[in-house]
C-alpha cells in the first residue's frame, strides 16, 4: 500500500553507473535510508564462497541458505546487512566476489532468499525515523518495488563506466557482469517500463543528482 508520508525511490542501473553514489546523496538531501542491494548480493557470495557452497551446487545452496540469518544494523543513513550477525568485510567489493556475484545472484532461490529481507528495509527505516528510502540495484523498481514513488533507471556508456572503476582503482569485469546480469532469465537488469531513464555518460555526478532530486522535490522537500 503507498503511504503518503513515506517516500520509495528506486534506482537502477549497470555495474559502475553511478547509483551508490547518487543514492548516498539523495539519502542525505531528502533523509532516506540508503539501502544498496548489491552489496548484499557481495556479502552473500562472500558468505557462500567462504562456506565453500558452489553456485552450480542447486542441493547445497538449498541446504545452506534456508539456515543463514539476516540482519540490519544503520551505518550512518546506510542500511549494513549482517549474516548469523555479522557485517560484510573489505573482500566483498575483490576480486573473487566481482568473479562470482553475478553467477549467484542469477540463481532463482538465492534472489528469493534476499527478497524479503530487501522489502523489509522499509519498516527498518520507518522504524529509525525516516522520511523514506532510496534502494539500489537491478530489479528494484521491477521487481522489489514496482510500485516506488520514484524509479530511475541509469545508463552510461560502458568504456565511461569502465573508466570510472578504475579511477577507483578497483579492478571489475563491468562489461561481463553486466552481460551476466542482463541475460539471466530471473530479474534481468532491464529499464522497466515507466521508470525515468538516464543517461549519465556525459553528465557528471552532479548533475546526475540535481535531476534526480529535482522529480524527487516534487513529492518531498528536501530535508
Ligand atoms: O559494483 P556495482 O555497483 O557495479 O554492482 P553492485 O550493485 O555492487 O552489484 C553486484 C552484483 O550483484 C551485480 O553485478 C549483480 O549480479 C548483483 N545484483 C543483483 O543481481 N540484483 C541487485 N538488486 C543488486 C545486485
Amino acid at each position: 500500500m503507498p503511504d503518503p508520508n513515506f517516500t520509495l525511490i528506486a534506482i537502477d542501473g549497470g555495474a559502475a553507473s553511478g547509483k551508490s553514489s547518487s543514492s548516498r546523496i539523495l539519502a542525505d538531501r531528502f533523509n532516506l535510508l540508503h539501502v544498496d542491494t548489491g552489496s548484499f548480493y557481495r556479502h552473500l557470495t562472500a558468505e557462500l564462497l567462504a562456506r565453500q557452497v558452489p553456485a552450480n551446487d542447486l542441493g547445497a545452496l538449498e541446504k545452506a541458505l534456508p539456515a543463514l540469518k539476516f540482519s540490519t544494523a544503520l551505518n550512518g543513513r546506510s542500511a549494513q546487512m549482517l549474516v548469523d550477525g555479522r557485517p560484510a568485510g573489505d573482500e566483498i567489493r575483490g576480486a573473487e566476489v566481482n568473479a562470482h556475484v553475478s553467477h549467484y545472484a542469477a540463481i532463482p532461490v538465492v534472489r528469493q532468499t534476499l527478497l524479503a529481507y530487501q522489502r523489509g528495509q522499509v519498516a527498518v527505516a520507518k522504524a529509525h525515523g525516516f522520511r523514506g528510502l532510496v534502494m539500489e540495484g537491478r530489479d528494484i523498481g521491477s521487481v522489489i518495488f514496482p510500485n516506488a514513488d520514484f524509479r530511475f533507471f541509469l545508463h552510461a556508456d560502458p568504456a565511461e563506466r569502465a573508466k570510472r572503476r578504475a579511477a577507483e582503482g578497483r579492478q571489475d569485469s563491468v562489461a561481463e557482469r553486466d552481460r551476466l546480469d542482463s541475460s539471466r532469465k530471473t530479474s534481468p537488469l532491464t529499464c522497466p517500463p515507466g521508470a525515468i531513464d538516464i543517461d549519465s555518460t556525459h553528465l557528471n555526478l552532479d548533475q546526475v543528482v540535481d535531476q534526480m532530486a529535482a522529480t524527487i522535490a516534487t513529492k518531498l522537500p528536501p530535508a
